[in-house]
């Protein structure tokens, strides 16, 4: 072939983010599967209960009525407006519907609000670990993301120091918060959260905050970054608290000003998000106790793994907030957990995600549990993962 045919075949140097090493995680289990083998799933992070029963009601029904069309491209409107009232009902906080944008899941809200809040080249705060999505979104749209150290000892949150100490280096126009956060299940309390806001917005640096694990708390009430600043863009989802990872729908609230920008981007990215999904998703706010229900299973869940672990020797963890995460320094048995995880899925049956997916610096010495599966899972995965290091 031709030099320059050759050329035509290469992908775009944006496009060249890391793979999101769970999804390898998740199709070594399945081949293990495949030869008959039993594996605990505990490396991705989805709920094992489907959407709410009202949930998937309705989109039956949506279905059963014919025609699928495109809607607004923020949203449907009764949609946006029960979103909003969804404020009021869990923060007390009074929020016009017209700041409501549905998106494709937390996913597509990550676009739209790096592209409405970032030019090309703009550098973004983020904790690091962290959600590794955030860093390679932001990569592949131009922007520059900036990871800081956080410690067990912050209980891995970002401070306000951290975060001026790092814009002083080279300017930050953009900070991303988690709380609870992947995948440490930690969260910040709602003075933690107004301080960081306010140090970040008293510098220019715009407020991103990812409540995605909102409803998932356990130590205390998550407060939204809406009722801290009007300025701060928040994105949300229907993926974790109500089970509808699949269905790929999600909202952001984002100021007065940003509302036409924003939609002026979906009418061009999206046109609007699956209309299925939306009927759905207005149901699930039905479906509340159905989904608490679900809470408290993995409560359960979550005091079985802080109970069982350090029995069996894995005694570094923070106590988890929320989520449904445990993100366990396993240095003890091994300094890198890729290579640990490996074996602990072919030799214990039990899949987990090695912490260097959400970690470049640290996370050869960390490995991150989910624990949204089955109370009896739990058990399970904690017998064989004890009886696994006691071999090894
Ligand atoms: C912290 C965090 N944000 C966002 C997402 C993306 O979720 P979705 O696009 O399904 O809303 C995930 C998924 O695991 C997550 O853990």
């Amino acid at each position: 072939m031709l030099e320059a045919a050759k050329q035509l075949l290469i992908p775009s140097k944006r496009s060249d983010v890391p793979p999101f090493i769970v999804m390898d995680v998740m199709a070594a289990a399945a081949a293990i599967e495949a030869k008959g083998g039993r594996v605990i799933h505990m490396e991705v992070g989805q709920p094992f209960h489907p959407a709410p029963t009202a949930a998937r009601a309705a989109a039956q029904a949506a279905l059963a009525h014919g025609r699928i069309g495109y809607t607004e491209a923020l949203g449907i409107p009764s949609l946006r407006a029960r979103i909003a009232g969804h404020y009021k009902d869990t923060h007390g906080l009074e929020l016009d519907p017209a700041r409501v944008v549905v998106t494709t899941g937390s996913s597509g809200g990550f676009i739209l609000a790096f592209l409405s809040l970032f030019e090309a080249g703009d550098r973004v705060a983020l904790a690091n670990p962290g959600y590794p999505p955030y860093r390679h979104i932001l990569s592949a749209l131009g922007c520059e993301p900036v990871l800081i150290e956080t410690s067990a000892e912050t209980r891995w949150a970002l401070t306000g120091k951290a975060l001026i100490a790092a814009h002083r280096k080279t300017p930050l126009k953009g900070l991303l918060i988690a709380s609870p956060a992947n995948p440490t299940g930690t969260m910040m309390d709602a003075d933690h959260l107004s301080q960081l806001s306010a140090v970040a917005e008293a510098e220019g640096i715009r407020v991103i905050s990812d409540e995605i694990y909102h409803g998932l708390d356990y130590a205390f009430a998550a407060e939204t970054a809406a009722n801290i600043s009007e300025r701060a863009l928040v994105i949300n989802s229907f993926s974790k608290y109500f089970c509808m990872t699949g269905w790929r729908v999600g909202w952001m609230v984002v100021p007065d000003s940003m509302v036409r920008a924003v939609e002026r981007l979906q009418q061009n990215l999206a046109i609007s998000v699956p209309t299925l999904a939306q009927v759905a998703a207005e149901a699930a706010f039905d479906g509340r106790d159905e989904m608490e229900t679900v809470k408290h299973g993995y409560e359960e869940n979550r005091r079985i793994l802080t109970a069982g672990l350090p029995k069996i020797g894995l005694k570094k963890f923070l106590p988890v907030d929320g989520a449904f995460y445990l993100y366990a320094d396993v240095s003890t048995f091994s300094n890198d957990s890729l290579a640990f995880a490996k074996r602990m899925l072919n030799e214990a049956g039990v899949a987990a995600t090695p912490g260097i997916d959400f970690d470049p610096v640290n996370g050869h010495n960390f490995l991150r549990f989910c624990y949204a599966g089955s109370a009896a899972e739990m058990h399970e995965a904690v017998e064989r993962i004890g009886g696994w290091l006691k071999q090894a």
